[in-house]
């Protein structure tokens, strides 16, 4: 049989850019704003409303999100992060770049999101964090997971527009990380931002996030209580969160070979495809 070859290529996921997109680029790029000017404060700003979401931070993509977010929780050499078996790699690589183990839990068969009931037997006094992830847009477990009492660090690449159990995902988790990248449901070519419920975890990745000029070490004031520690507000001074976290001790430091770019791209989201 003669093998037939299509003229043009055929497009994945083509994003849906208007005259209004591209007029909104030409603006900035005649602001001479190219790097964190007014656009990306609206964006977090957009993005904090939609999402319901206490904090937003806009960063380069959602693999700098995760690994921001794993820093700022202080996650690093000798600590265990369990995550999920099937994901894009960017997931798992987060967790070697901040010098931890990535742990892989089995998912459940009907959702192929991370099984709570695996993680369970994984837990160790090593593991610091779970990066569950929300596959083509389907929310992981939330509340099961939250339930061990580690922070959680929701890869919400694929889930911009997901709700679990009627709660905004980006809403829910410590720290909730999208990608804005080209195939994703909102699609910048580039780009990514994290949602955190914590304003000093927030500032810690704000410190850290490679477009801000310094890669300096920071530290939180968590308080170590017996092997719990609860988050407290550096800005503030305030108590932020009410729940307490096994969180390591800080030592959130960051290097510019990290965070930067991501050298991933995700075959799948087609879930999100709602554009
Ligand atoms: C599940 C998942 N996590 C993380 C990423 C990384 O996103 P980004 O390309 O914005 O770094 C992807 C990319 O597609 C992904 O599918």
């Amino acid at each position: 049989m003669e093998a037939t070859r299509r003229g043009t290529f055929l497009s994945f996921q083509p994003p849906a850019i208007t005259e209004e997109e591209i007029d909104a680029v030409s603006e900035t790029l005649r602001s001479g704003w190219l790097t964190t000017g007014p656009r990306t404060a609206e964006l977090e700003a957009r993005m904090r409303d939609y999402l319901e979401a206490k904090h937003v931070l806009a960063v380069s993509s959602c693999t700098a999100a995760l690994h921001l977010s794993l820093v700022a929780l202080g996650v690093g050499p000798g600590d265990e992060v369990i995550t999920t078996s099937i994901t894009w790699p960017a997931t798992a690589n987060v967790i070697v770049h901040c010098g931890a183990t990535p742990v892989f839990a089995d998912v459940r068969d009907d959702t192929l999101n991370i099984d709570p009931e695996r993680v369970r037997e994984l837990i160790t006094e090593k593991t610091k964090a779970i990066v569950p992830v929300d596959l083509y847009g389907q929310p992981a477990d939330l509340d099961e997971l939250a339930a061990f009492g580690l922070p959680i660090v929701e890869d919400a690449a694929h889930a911009a527009e997901s709700r679990y159990r009627g709660r905004k995902v980006g809403a829910i988790a410590d720290l909730t990380c999208f990608s804005l990248y080209a195939t994703k449901n909102i699609a910048a070519g580039e780009g990514g931002c994290t949602t955190s419920r914590f304003p000093d975890t927030r500032r810690t990745s704000a410190t850290c996030c490679p477009r801000s000029r310094s890669y300096s070490s920071t530290r939180s004031r968590s308080t170590r209580r017996s092997g719990r520690v609860t988050l407290r507000s550096t800005a503030r001074g305030s108590l932020t969160s009410t729940a307490s976290k096994r969180l390591p001790a800080t030592r959130a430091t960051c290097t510019p070979t990290t965070s930067t770019s991501c050298a991933s791209r995700s075959p799948t989201a087609t879930r999100c495809s709602a554009r």
